[in-house]
């Protein structure tokens, strides 16, 4: 029998993170030939991310551009992908999440009449504009998905609110399979200023922030609330890898650049971020990813928005949502710098979002949905 043709489209940071230990599983699998085809919607951070895991695509569509809209993204991924399906013909392709690449993946893949299966399926805040375009693009992917793995079984529920009930598997999050494979005691960071910080003297803030909803007011009362809990707590230190977006370097550089306890990095490499995170105290965010590893590693969370399409962490009493204004922001960031009891309350390890096999269950899922085995994917119960 032939082997089944599986293409892989990604084309961001944490799109790639959370792809990578699958490419991996798919390529370990004699019944699959696994394709990887990158959009580069990110470039460095794509690269970034394909280094660490020694991932070599096959196909790259290199479309990054400096001020990239919406529509220029979705445009030039809509049309490389048509000249990649013209030169091969997978039996399914695979995306990932919510971004223009992962809508422009599916929906370029659907042209072709090619099977979608959609990884990380069913996160919704039901808010279309929030996160934006976010909300929308996976709900697009979830209408033309035929095949679609849900981290968890809410995510599954949402599904079922919207009529979508065939083909959904319960997976657990890929990320928490990458997550297994990166955190090491002992681990000396390239970016030599995280080997010199004081991780029991001093409490470390791990904040990133770069969502398009939030660019304009809300970032700027991020960017206020962070700089006065660096003034007003010397014993915190904030670092900050901060997102290429020339929107994001600028807002975060104003606010923030020469304040003594406040370092502002380059995006880290994944191993190092992951690392960085476990040795933290507290993360502040708007990332989703983020969301997903820090309750893994018992590290509370305070999200930088307004709402959130990962509950499950909330209810598990780990993340808290802090908001986009500075009262707010900065009396949770407060209470956890000042009371311990409020801490400990939220520093402990759960992982409603995997348990390390999730890329395992997904592949299972795809040879049987093909009638490859019969032998349905195990569930996972999270
Ligand atoms: C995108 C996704 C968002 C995801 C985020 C992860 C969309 C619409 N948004 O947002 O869902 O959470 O990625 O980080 O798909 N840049 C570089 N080098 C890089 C990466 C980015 O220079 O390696 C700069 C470029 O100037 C680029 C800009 O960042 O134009 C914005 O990138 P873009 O992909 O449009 O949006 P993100 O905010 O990164
Ligand atoms: N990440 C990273 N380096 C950084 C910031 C984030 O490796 O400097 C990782 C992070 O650990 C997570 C993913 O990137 O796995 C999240 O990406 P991002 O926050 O850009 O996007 P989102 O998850 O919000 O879509």
């Amino acid at each position: 029998m032939d082997k089944l043709r599986v293409m892989t489209i990604f084309g961001t940071r944490p799109e790639a993170i959370k792809m990578a230990p699958l490419v991996k599983e798919l390529e370990r699998r004699e019944g699959i030939e696994s394709l990887c085809c990158v959009t580069a919607q990110h470039r460095q951070m794509l690269d970034s991310v394909l280094s660490i895991f020694g991932i070599v695509p096959r196909f790259d569509l290199d479309i990054m551009e400096p001020s990239q809209t919406l529509s220029t993204i979705t445009s030039k991924c809509l049309l490389g992908l048509e000249k990649v399906f013209q030169e091969v013909r997978p039996d399914l392709v695979l995306v990932h999440g919510d971004t223009s690449t992962t809508f422009a993946g599916a929906l370029a893949a659907f042209y072709q009449q090619v099977a979608v299966g959609h990884v990380e399926a069913g996160l919704r805040t039901w808010d279309r504009y929030s996160p934006f375009p976010e909300e929308m693009n996976r709900s697009m992917v979830g209408r033309l998905a035929e095949l679609h793995f849900c981290p968890t079984r809410a995510n599954r529920r949402n599904l079922a609110a919207e009529g979508i009930e065939k083909g959904v598997f319960v997976t657990g999050n890929t990320v928490i399979d990458a997550l297994q494979t990166t955190v090491a005691e002992g681990f000396t960071f390239a970016e030599d200023v995280l080997n010199t910080l004081d991780y029991r003297g001093k409490k470390v803030i791990l904040v990133t922030c770069h969502r398009r909803e939030n660019y304009g007011r809300p970032m700027e009362d991020i960017m206020s609330a962070l700089a006065h809990i660096a003034r007003t707590h010397p014993e915190a230190e904030l670092v900050y890898p901060v997102h290429l977006s020339p929107v994001v370097q600028e807002c975060a550089r104003r606010h923030l650049e020469g304040m003594e306890n406040v370092r502002l990095i380059a995006p880290l490499d994944v191993e190092e971020m992951h690392n960085l995170m476990a040795r933290s105290y507290l993360v502040m965010t708007d990332s989703g990813g983020l969301q997903e590893e820090a309750p893994a590693l018992g590290k509370p969370v305070l999200v930088l928005r307004k709402e959130t399409e990962r509950p499950e962490a909330v209810q598990a009493g780990t993340v808290k949502l802090a908001g986009v204004e500075y009262d707010a922001i900065v009396s949770m960031a407060d209470e956890l710098l000042n009371d311990p009891a409020a801490y400990a309350e939220m520093a402990h390890a759960v992982n409603p979002y995997g348990d390390g096999r999730a890329c395992r269950r997904i592949a299972d899922a795809i040879l049987y949905h093909f009638g490859r085995t019969d032998r349905p994917p195990e569930v996972f119960e999270g």
